[in-house]
């Protein structure tokens, strides 16, 4: 078992839905958590809550990530990474009226998603890779983010799909180019968790309400303490490795 007590973790999108509720359950490990987000007001209170600290980065930038890790390691060994930050996008490949797709927003989401996620694993990883290794050269866990779109998407969600396999189909070669280090890495395909993604207010309720019909039990939408419960089980159980791990009611997504 990786003990992540006095350890410290980084929790990119740990300002709201299931980066909360996985830096509180880090948090409640023993670990000191290092919240990244673009949320500075969320991002700060969220870490006041866990008795961390908040470093504001893009995912995607190689500067702002370098320092989130500087500042997490100045904390503790930094053993634990959990990638949460993420967005949407929906559109066509060709809309109705035959407009294409928007290149530029189809970047956008790879570049977030996608290469957020793998900037943060290999600067993380790094600084991993220079602490003092624990039982059995355990140094450290990663867990990513996909979504059951990975493997169902939707109408709609080419760019987003995308992105989301591309997190998974990389799960077992950066575990295989860590497993040097005594990194392991995991990721979680979750299925409708009900966090702020959906936006707010009535019309949010009635859409999401909507959406968790399809659930096949239970019948609802998930909550982030069932994403962070498994996100620490795979952070702390040494025995996961290079795993996607859907969590998702069992849900199997319809074209639309
Ligand atoms: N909620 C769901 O149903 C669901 C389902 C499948 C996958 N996911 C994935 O889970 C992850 C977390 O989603 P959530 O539902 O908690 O959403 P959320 O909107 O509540 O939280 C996402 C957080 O990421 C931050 N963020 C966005 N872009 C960023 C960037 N470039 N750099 C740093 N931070 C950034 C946002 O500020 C926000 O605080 C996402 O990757 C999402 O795609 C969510």
């Amino acid at each position: 078992m990786l003990d992540i007590e006095g350890a410290s973790a980084i929790v990119t999108g740990g300002a709201s839905g299931l980066g909360a509720a996985t830096s509180r359950a880090l948090a409640g490990a023993g670990a000191k958590v290092v919240v990244v987000d673009l949320n500075e007001d969320l991002g700060n209170a969220l870490a006041g809550e866990v008795g961390g600290r908040f470093a504001r980065a893009d995912v995607s930038d190689e500067a702002q990530v370098q320092a989130a890790v500087d500042a997490a390691s100045d904390m503790g060994p930094l053993r634990v990474l959990v990638n949460c930050a993420g967005l949407g996008s929906a559109q066509r490949t060709v809309s109705r009226d035959g407009t294409p797709f928007d290149l530029k927003n189809f970047e956008f989401v790879i570049r977030v998603n996608l290469i957020g996620t793998f900037n943060c694993i290999r600067l993380a990883a790094s600084a991993m890779s220079k602490t003092e290794p624990l039982a059995e050269g355990e140094r450290g866990a990663i867990v990513n983010t996909a979504s059951v779109a990975a493997f169902d998407g939707q109408i709609g969600q080419a760019a987003y799909s995308a992105s989301k396999g591309g997190v998974v189909g990389l799960t077992l070669p950066v575990a295989r180019d860590l497993a040097a280090i005594g990194v392991r890495v995991n990721t979680i395909a979750p299925g409708l968790i009900d966090t702020p993604i959906y936006g707010q207010g009535e019309a949010s309720e009635a859409f999401k309400a909507n959406l968790g019909r399809n659930v096949l039990f239970p019948n609802r939408l998930g909550t982030p303490e069932e994403f962070a419960t498994l996100a620490l089980e795979l952070v702390t159980n040494s025995y996961m490795n290079a795993e996607t791990i859907r969590v998702d009611g069992g849900i199997r997504m319809p074209p639309k």
